[in-house]
């Protein structure tokens, strides 16, 4: 085993643009952030129903020049192209995004395409011919978000789907950073139950994948470190204290550390797992990147260079496989596998996806080479 040590002195590169505004109420400041500004608010219609579009609204004032509050989950390619022609004739210098990943990432899409001329830049054409990263600058995003979650407040990547291809595609580059991250913890109180428990599951995937992960660098490890350090205690606890606002606070800072994390290193297996289980049985994206995560943390343990090792002794446990097994305790309090099942009834479904749970910048990231049987077996864990 190499000592891990060795690499906490490897150069590196870290780049994070974004500003982070955190704290419970800094909602408010949004007033003063869009002041001047020409903006649009992209929303869900569940936020508009309870409230808090109106209340955003009246924030933002005289500045606000559009609402747009039918985003839905997973943002669609087409859907973004007819949103995009459908704004362009407006003048937006900043974009609101006030609700989870699926939203954020829409905001950061609509950034990209509405400073650019549509007449000659297809964001189909440029995601299907692997075009390069964005760089330059886009309409500035202030990301403003309402789960603990998927930490895209702070990456540089905006996951879009394609139900006609059955692709997934990750726009990503400087370009595609928001400019503000507000993070209001009062915000995450009116999560149910399950959505509070699926994206607290993706923060936790994040913290490992990026652990585990070949571009893991000592300062990201210590962001996923310490998100694990925070978010896997507060994750057992928030579902029976939903409107523990202290706990809210740590499951969103968690989240936050863990997408911090991630836009240096990206995601790794879990994650390369998870895309064709939502593609093709709508799986909500929290519970498809994690449900592996014990067996995948069991798999790198064979390859460990130290990192897992240590990672564990961090968080307070003797043993890499004492760590898993409270990760196992944890799923099971959380009731993962009964999720699990509304969507995945047989070991076939899983293993008939198997070739394309191979996604080029994804699996290649783990610190452990993974090949189709070792998918196969990782898959097993449906049977628990
Ligand atoms: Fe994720």
């Amino acid at each position: 085993m190499m000592n891990f040590d060795q690499h906490k002195t490897r150069g590196f590169d870290f780049h994070n643009p974004v500003r982070i505004r955190f704290g419970v109420g800094c909602l408010e400041e949004i007033r003063e952030i869009t002041k001047g500004y020409h903006v649009i608010l992209l929303t869900t219609p569940g936020f508009s129903r309870r409230g808090v579009v109106e209340r955003v609204k009246k924030l933002i004032g005289p500045a606000l020049i559009e609402v747009v509050d039918t985003i839905g989950p997973n943002p669609e390619l087409d859907n973004l192209e007819r949103t995009a022609r459908m704004l362009q004739h407006l003048s937006i210098d900043m974009i609101v995004a006030l609700g989870g990943g699926s939203v954020i990432d829409t905001a950061k899409a609509m950034s990209v395409m509405l400073s650019r001329d549509l007449e000659t830049f297809s964001l189909r054409s440029h995601l299907e011919n692997d075009a390069l990263e964005l760089d330059g600058v886009g309409i500035p995003v202030v990301a403003v978000p309402t789960t603990a979650g998927t930490g895209s407040e702070v990456t540089p990547f905006a996951t879009v789907w394609d139900s006609v291809s059955m692709r997934k595609y990750s726009l990503t580059g400087s370009q595609v950073f928001p400019h503000i991250a507000l993070l209001d913890p009062e915000l995450t109180l009116s999560l149910p139950r399950e959505v509070t428990i699926v994206t607290g599951l993706d923060t936790i995937s994040h913290a490992f994948e990026s652990v585990w992960n070949r571009n893991a660098n000592s300062l990201t490890i210590l962001l996923a470190t310490e998100a694990l350090r925070i978010g896997l205690p507060t994750l057992k606890s928030l579902p029976d204290a939903l409107d523990d606002i202290g706990l809210r606070s740590r499951m969103l800072w968690a989240s936050t550390l863990a997408g911090l994390a991630i836009s240096q290193t990206r995601t790794a297996l879990a994650h390369s797992i998870s895309y064709p289980l939502t593609m093709h049985y709508g799986m909500p994206h929290g519970l498809a990147c994690s449900f592996t995560l014990p067996s995948i943390l069991c798999f790198n343990a064979k390859a460990d260079d130290g990192r897992l090792e240590e990672l564990a002794l961090t968080l307070g446990f003797t043993t890499v496989e004492a760590l898993n097994i409270s990760l196992q305790e944890l799923f099971q309090g959380l009731g993962v596998s009964k999720m699990l099942r509304e969507y995945i009834r047989t070991v076939e479904q899983l293993e008939d996806l198997v070739p394309d749970m191979f996604t080029r910048g994804r699996s290649d990231n783990n610190m452990h080479q993974a090949d189709y049987d070792d998918l196969v077996d990782l898959g097993g864990i449906i049977q628990a």
